[in-house]
């Protein structure tokens, strides 16, 4: 009977113990979001638990930063300066038959001047964050108040006050709050009543430092930003208000400004809690923002930041881990806008043509719309209307059928009434029409041409084996209608075909629809990334793909996996700049899931099929 009881008493246990914790759980979770909303009144606790502030026990231990180093030493490197391999504005010089070398400016280091010291390592600000300066020792720490400099690590709350404009510091344990004079806000009170950005904020350059949901900004010139694979310095088209600071900017044409912040190790963005001027704006020239009764925050004066940063650039991932590609019927998207029109705006100017009547022909190849600014991270990077003008989607419907078309895989425009897409998307039993122009998939843009498939014509040897997809490649001849086929604009251009192989390790573009580490079913944005070149060698390599790889294929992104193509990419392009024009050197084709390490995407050499894209374009 006892032995019973305590049986019955153990069962209760195990039953009740789990809820109970459970439960606990739960309460810790909604605390999280209480102390989330109250972030005035809990930072030090905040920093203090955030485990990216804690100080390294080993500060050898830099596990925090992605290393790179791996990638240049399996990228047989080797080729000449052109297209420059140098990064961080290294000179190149050529030396020998296939050699070259990159004069490096300082603090730069490494054959392609890839390597910036590492003077920001785990623990190196304590709680603070390590911002990179361009004069030794090359960085310095901005702290968390109220954690105190040199390294981050001291706390002395309200002494000496941090808050400005005469504000004034009330200590709450070992937290504070500034107590600001009217007109002024902020945290430490830094910013002024007139504090307020016009129109998109491109001229704002006032002291908003905070995000609107409450984050404090990083610095622009945060180790942190860098270490992601971003440098705001040479990324923006206008860097101009960029600086050794933490305030909220719009550098690259966003509708207000914005700064980045960070979500436990992930770089993410936001826009800021700013107040938009009251009066509409006179001029086009905008008045700044009168903070000239506010001191400067402290060391807003420090060096200069960094010109550019360390490559190769980590990028966030485009795509999730996925099952193994089934090639042979890519995962649909959801149903996009139906068909649309052709804008009969501009008629492209026809090219002292060959074989084709005019009006077929594109005026030029391989030169984006002039970029405004890149994309910033989110979870992808968004394209820029304009910066991959080739791309195209492919939909398809049931032949016969009335359905709307539906997004199955990427294609390139290569002229006016031809693309290249991967063999593995063609399904003969589908009618198929390309969208071009378009950034958005299921919304209607102004815009986007759709233009009908007339023939698709896939490589004879096309094969698909368990392990690997052969020749999959396949050319789709549009259907002109009044005589043209894709009409030329500021968002539909051609892509230039290959003239010979690129060095390994060449920074080129992936970009396309599809599946994504945040949605399977594809991303609704176009989505570009930078992705390498990597060497056949290291490509056939046992731990990456082993000798399924042929010729006609090649490797590019990273071996430590995170920026990939993905299902629903297929058949789109990587592009590569040589020497300002982009050039289509591959074609989303295959990979081992998404964005794995060892497990690169897999790409169609599109040098290899040159002559049988010509004889083919010349037999239709
Ligand atoms: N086969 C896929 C498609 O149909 C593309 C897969 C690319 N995979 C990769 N890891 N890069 O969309």
């Amino acid at each position: 009977m006892r032995a019973k009881l305590i049986l019955l008493f153990l069962f209760l246990l195990v039953l009740i113990l789990p809820a109970q914790l459970k439960k606990e759980d739960g309460h810790k979770k909604h605390d999280r979001g209480a102390e989330k909303r109250n972030k005035k009144q809990s930072r030090h606790k905040d920093i203090v638990e955030d485990p990216f502030f804690k100080p390294a026990e080993d500060p050898n231990d830099d596990d925090d930063e992605p290393n790179t180093d791996w990638i240049l030493k399996l990228q047989d490197l080797d080729g000449r300066c052109s297209p420059d391999p140098c990064l961080n504005n290294g000179v190149c010089e050529e030396r020998g038959k296939r050699g070259f070398k990159c004069d490096c400016p300082k603090p730069f280091k490494g054959r392609r001047c890839e390597k910036a010291p590492k003077v920001c390592k785990k623990g190196t600000c304590g709680r603070g964050e390590c911002v990179l300066t361009s004069t030794a020792p090359f960085y310095e720490c901005k702290c968390k108040e109220p954690f105190q400099p040199p390294r981050c690590l001291t706390v002395a709350t309200c002494n000496p006050s941090p808050c400005k404009n005469g504000g004034t510091c009330i200590k709450d344990n070992l937290d504070f709050d500034c107590t600001c004079p009217t007109g002024f806000s902020g945290r430490f009170c830094h910013v002024g009543p007139d504090d307020c950005y016009r129109d998109d904020g491109e001229s704002y350059r006032g002291m908003v430092s905070e995000t609107d949901d409450g984050d404090e900004c990083l610095y622009w010139n945060s180790h942190f930003i860098l270490s992601r694979g971003t440098n705001p310095f040479s990324s923006y088209e206008d860097a101009e208000g960029l600086g050794p600071h933490n305030f909220c900017r719009n550098p690259d044409g966003d509708t207000m400004p914005w700064c980045f912040v960070r979500r436990g190790r992930k770089l993410r963005w936001s826009h800021c809690s700013i107040q938009k001027c009251p009066l509409p704006s006179t001029s086009s020239t905008n008045p700044l923002p009168s903070t000239s009764s506010q001191k400067p925050l402290p060391s807003t004066s420090s060096p200069k930041p960094l010109p550019s940063t360390s490559s190769p650039k980590t990028l966030p991932s485009i795509s999730s881990p996925k099952p193994l590609p089934s090639t042979s019927s890519p995962k649909p998207l959801p149903s996009t806008s139906s068909p649309k029109p052709l804008p009969s705006t501009s008629s492209p100017k026809p090219l002292p043509s060959t074989s084709s009547p005019p009006g077929m022909k594109f005026s030029s190849c391989g030169k984006p719309q002039p970029k405004r600014a890149i994309s910033r991270i989110y979870g992808g990077l968004k394209a820029l209307p304009g910066a991959q003008p080739w791309q195209l989607s492919l939909q398809v419907r049931p032949a016969g059928s009335t359905r709307a078309y539906r997004h199955i895989c990427g294609a390139v425009l290569i002229d006016s009434c031809w693309a290249l897409t991967a063999g593995h998307c063609i399904d003969k039993k589908n009618s198929m029409q390309v969208v071009a122009g378009g950034l958005t998939l299921n919304t209607p843009e102004p815009l986007e041409q759709t233009v009908s498939v007339e023939e698709a014509i896939p490589h004879e040897n096309y094969r698909e084996t368990k392990s690997a997809v052969y020749n999959d490649i396949a050319l789709l001849k549009l259907k002109a209608k009044d005589g043209v086929c894709a009409v030329e604009s500021q968002l539909v251009k051609a892509a230039c075909l290959p003239l010979a192989p690129l060095p390994d390790g060449t920074e080129c573009s992936i970009s396309g629809w599809g599946s994504t580490e945040d949605s399977d079913y594809g991303s609704s944005n176009l989505l570009d990334a930078d992705v390498l070149l990597i060497s056949q060698t290291s490509c056939s390599s046992e731990a990456v793909y082993g000798s399924v790889l042929d010729q006609g294929m090649f490797c590019a992104g990273y071996l430590q996996g995170g920026v990939d193509s993905c299902q629903g990419d297929s058949g789109g392009p990587l592009t590569c700049n040589w020497n300002g024009t982009h050039v289509i050197y591959g074609l989303v084709s295959w990979g081992d899931s998404c964005a794995q390490q060892n497990k690169p995407g897999v790409y169609t050499r599109i040098s290899h099929y040159l002559s049988w894209i010509k004889t083919n374009m010349q037999a239709s």
